[in-house]
């Protein structure tokens, strides 16, 4: 059986996909510093092993690769807020660039060359075209963007000199949760737009801030292509397999095609909760592209994914399920 190391495996994507790897039947390692994670998602509900640290700590890396036999690196362990970024990007940098280096060193010294990549189609920047597809050039108008396309370019360069196969897959809005309602979203802040709508709906928070209204799109608010995260999950196994059969590095967007605004997902998010949301709206957040919708065709052509759960009712509906066990 093969031994899957999971950075960030305690996070939301992370968590999700060792959901999966363990449905598939790979051993499971996640290796999670918990400043975002769960500690309790880990041992208690996916019950796998978990070491507390940090990927920049070469010397837990080298102990990690050479007491496991470790197959492959699943890789989602990376700050993740594109507003904060803009602010602090040395942050970002240190973390989500440097961090991923030492995490690539270790594996080329243990002979561990097979790496999933959680990328992301904010490294397109503003669209020249929608959907966007892989080709699309690449222009970072944050931070976050930039630190996700830096180690996009460190992937190519690793594959070429030392033969490290790696998949990227480029997310477009992961949301939604575990239809089981095993897993959900839980980020402390929270940032994302569904996870605060529904908090709204919940009465933990007051109201629901629109971040610009004059963008350039129907409704002046910005659109995104919202993914069920168990689908990105079931990606990544279909990434991993891959790879394992012997495939190239490959790089593939992840999303439904689909765009809704910021305040197509209000007015769902309401008819599903069948509760009120108040709206406040304010200025742009720094770094935010107008509009995000990718074409995914390559990931179903090459790999066979078809999203299960591709309709945002069903995304938010799940949603809504984890956060009303969560705070009941
Ligand atoms: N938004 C609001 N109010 C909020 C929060 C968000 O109006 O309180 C808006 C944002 O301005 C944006 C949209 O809702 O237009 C979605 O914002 P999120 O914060 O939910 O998600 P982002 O698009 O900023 O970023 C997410 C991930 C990134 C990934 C990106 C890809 O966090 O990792 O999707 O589009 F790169």
């Amino acid at each position: 059986m093969s031994t899957i190391l999971v950075t960030g495996g305690a996070g939301y994507i992370g968590s999700h996909a060792v959901l999966a790897l363990k449905n598939a039947g790979y051993e499971v390692i996640v290796l999670d510093n918990l400043s975002n994670g769960h500690r309790e998602l880990v041992e208690e509900v996916l019950q796998v092993k978990l070491i507390v640290g940090d990927m920049s700590d070469c010397s837990l890396l080298d102990d990690i690769f050479s007491t496991h036999n470790i197959t492959a690196v699943m890789h989602f362990a990376a700050y993740i807020a594109v507003g904060e970024s803009v602010i602090d990007p040395a942050k970002y940098y240190q973390n989500n660039v440097a961090g991923t280096l030492t995490l690539l060193e270790a594996m080329i010294a243990a002979s561990v060359k097979k790496f999933i990549f959680s990328s992301t189609c904010a490294l397109y920047g503003v669209p020249k075209f929608v959907p966007l597809t892989e080709d699309h050039p690449q222009d970072p108008i944050s931070p976050y963007a930039t630190s996700k396309w830096m180690v996009e370019r460190i992937l190519s360069d690793f594959d070429t000199a030392y033969n490290l196969k790696s998949i990227r897959f480029r997310y477009f809005n992961a949301a939604g949760a575990d239809p089981d309602g095993l897993l959900g979203e839980d980020h402390e802040p929270e940032t994302h737009l569904i996870p605060l709508v529904l908090l709204t709906a919940f009465g933990k928070r007051e109201s629901i801030l629109i971040f610009g209204t004059d963008y350039p799109t129907p409704d002046g608010t910005c659109i995104r292509d919202y993914i069920h995260v168990t689908d990105l999950a079931q990606a990544h196994i279909l990434g991993l397999e891959y790879l394992l059969k012997g495939g190239e590095s490959e790089v593939f967007n992840l999303g439904n095609g689909n765009g809704f605004s910021v305040r197509e997902v209000i007015e769902t998010a309401k008819e599903i909760t069948g509760k009120e949301i108040k709206i406040e709206e304010r200025y742009c957040r720094p770094g935010d592209p107008p509009i995000l919708v990718g074409s995914s065709d390559k990931a179903t052509k090459i790999l066979g994914w078809h999203p299960e759960y591709p309709n945002l009712n069903e995304i938010i509906a799940h949603a809504w399920q984890w956060h009303q066990q969560r705070h009941k």
